[in-house]
């Protein structure tokens, strides 16, 4: 035998005679996949838009949903029903996060503690909801401030502590945060919407190094999906030159890369997965 290399002994590799390097026999295999049938995800502001995607590719994959929303009742409903049509099960829990009078962390510990008593655990987490505004420099208010870091970071860090906790102690579980690459290159006239979702980016390696080794958090940050209320066809055409691939993704871009990092990544942790048309390196 060549020094620095082994022969593999087992399966068609020994067959084939094939040598391989010493370092490769180390770990057997190690590839890991996570089967989506079976799991519980809950996913915040799932009634519409890119969180509805991500619940239906979820649910046709096997997964019961969880489906959080705050006004979208109507849309929830309808979403539970065709989440149900792929034979697993759903419901709905709402919640307001952006409650300014009442400290934030007991009413998510009360909605997390209300949600495993209906479902018993949760494998994924999914902090998809957040709010988005126009807030021109100059004209910035400190109510705004506070309620784009309520929503979009304070509600889904907190989130994540509190469902990552019990995920860690049942040793397996994947949270993934919906960031966005303004947060790395922010535009101007949406500054505390960008910092916000800076921040969630930052959450999301720290959650990693404290929710290992069992449990993996990530973040994904789109580029432009979906056009914001209002927007028109000129703002949009705007928007879509900024990509390399000079347009608009699709909800499905974010879904089906959520649905990989719960059910193939399972060796990415801290990580953050731009899905932006290549906005960021533009
Ligand atoms: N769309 C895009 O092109 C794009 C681009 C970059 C990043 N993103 C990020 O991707 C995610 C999904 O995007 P989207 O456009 O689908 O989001 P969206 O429609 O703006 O919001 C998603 C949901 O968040 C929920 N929500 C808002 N305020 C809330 C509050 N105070 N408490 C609880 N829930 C609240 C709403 O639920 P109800 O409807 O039930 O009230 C809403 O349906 C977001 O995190 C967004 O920042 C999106």
């Amino acid at each position: 035998m060549e020094k620095g290399s082994i022969r593999y002994t087992k399966g068609f590799q020994e067959k084939r005679n094939i040598r391989i390097p010493w370092y490769l026999s180390l770990g057997e295999n190690r590839y890991r996949e996570m089967e989506l049938k079976g799991k519980v995800a809950l996913i915040t502001g799932a009634a519409r838009r890119v969180g509805r995607e991500i619940a239906l590719i979820l649910a046709q994959h096997g997964t019961s949903i969880v489906i959080h929303y705050r006004r979208s009742q109507k849309e929830a409903l309808d979403l539970k029903k065709k989440v149900k049509a792929f034979g697993v099960e759903a419901c709905l829990v709402r919640a307001d996060f952006s409650s300014q009078t009442k400290p934030l962390q007991p009413m998510i510990r009360h909605f997390v503690s209300a949600i495993y008593r209906k479902v018993h655990r949760v494998d994924i987490l999914i902090n998809n909801a957040a709010i988005f505004y126009p807030t021109p420099f100059g004209k910035i208010k400190e109510r705004d401030w506070d309620e784009f870091f309520t929503v979009n970071l304070k509600a889904p860090f907190f989130l994540a502590q509190e469902v990552g906790m019990r995920m860690a102690k049942a040793k397996s579980g994947k949270i993934i945060n919906i960031a966005d690459w303004t947060g790395f290159r922010p535009y101007m006239r949406y500054l505390p919407y960008a910092i916000s979702k800076s921040g969630l980016m930052t959450a999301t390696v720290g959650l990693a190094k404290n929710l290992a080794p069992h449990v993996q958090v990530n973040s994904i940050a789109p580029g432009p999906i979906l056009p914001a209320r209002g927007m028109t066809p000129q703002q949009m055409k705007i928007v879509s030159e900024r990509t390399l691939l000079k347009r608009f993704g699709d909800p499905r871009d974010i879904a089906e890369t959520v649905r990989f990092l719960c059910a193939a990544g399972d060796f990415i942790t801290g990580a953050l997965i731009p899905v932006d048309g290549g906005a960021l390196i533009a």
